[in-house]
């Protein structure tokens, strides 16, 4: 393909995509194209790999239960096809069994938590970024989700299918919601940020963003 035309390809794409607040409920995504968002979110880029995220698709009893405190989901529940949650690890250290897992059985790597790659990892937790609670590492594990977020919503404009980012909601009671209905353990994970799916029923808004002067500096 041309270059030129693929830039221009790439900017029509970002115009295209916009936070949809108003889905046509009858329309459907095509399954191909959804296993085609859920891959690009499984092959998005991690912290040292270490994938810290689970997405969960929502069935009609739970968009139903969080309606009211899932405030900036009610458009997307009311007419996407699909909602997810996109949950985060909590309990990403040098030595937890789910690093284990992920090192000896993903990566194939021998696992030894005394390793210089283990000990360089714990340096980097507990010293560069100063994670030094379960909190801090949730957060940390957040902000790798919405990498994952970010490229499913591209990858959903490039297919033409429109998409919502969410995190207007009460996390605390999401959390508790998924906790109390089994899906997922509050020890090890908690709810990040959610996602819609679907196609709209409105026009596409055109972008209003900061000129790129006032967000882009030349040292
Ligand atoms: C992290 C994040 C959370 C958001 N949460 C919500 C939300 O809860 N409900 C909603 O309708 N829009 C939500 N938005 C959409 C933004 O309002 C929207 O992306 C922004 O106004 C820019 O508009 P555009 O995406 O159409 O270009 C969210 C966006 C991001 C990136």
């Amino acid at each position: 393909m041309d270059k030129q035309l693929l830039r221009d390809q790439i900017i029509a794409d970002m115009h295209r995509r916009y936070a949809t607040k108003k889905y046509d409920p009858t329309k459907k995504l095509a399954p191909q194209d959804w296993a085609t968002i859920l891959e690009v979110g499984r092959l998005s880029p991690s912290s040292y790999g270490y994938e810290p995220w689970k997405f969960v698709l929502l069935d009609t009893k739970t968009k139903h239960d969080i309606y009211n405190f899932a405030w900036g989901a009610q458009a997307s529940i009311d007419g996407a096809d699909k909602v997810i949650a996109i949950l985060a690890r909590k309990d990403i250290t040098y030595n937890s069994p789910y690093v284990q897992h992920l090192v000896s059985d993903i990566k194939h790597h021998d696992f030894d938590p005394n390793s210089p790659r283990s000990q360089r990892f714990k340096q980097f937790q507990e010293h560069d970024l100063n994670l030094d609670t379960p909190r801090a590492r949730f957060d940390w594990a957040c902000r790798q989700t919405y990498i994952a977020l970010g490229n499913m919503l591209t990858a959903a404009g490039r297919l033409d299918i429109d998409s919502c980012p969410i995190e207007g909601f009460d996390h605390a009671k999401m959390d508790q919601y998924f906790a109390d209905h089994g899906l997922m353990d509050p020890e090890h994970w908690g709810v990040a940020v959610m996602a819609s799916f679907g196609y709209r029923a409105q026009e596409i808004t055109p972008k209003k963003r900061q000129p790129l002067a006032d967000i882009y500096q030349e040292l």
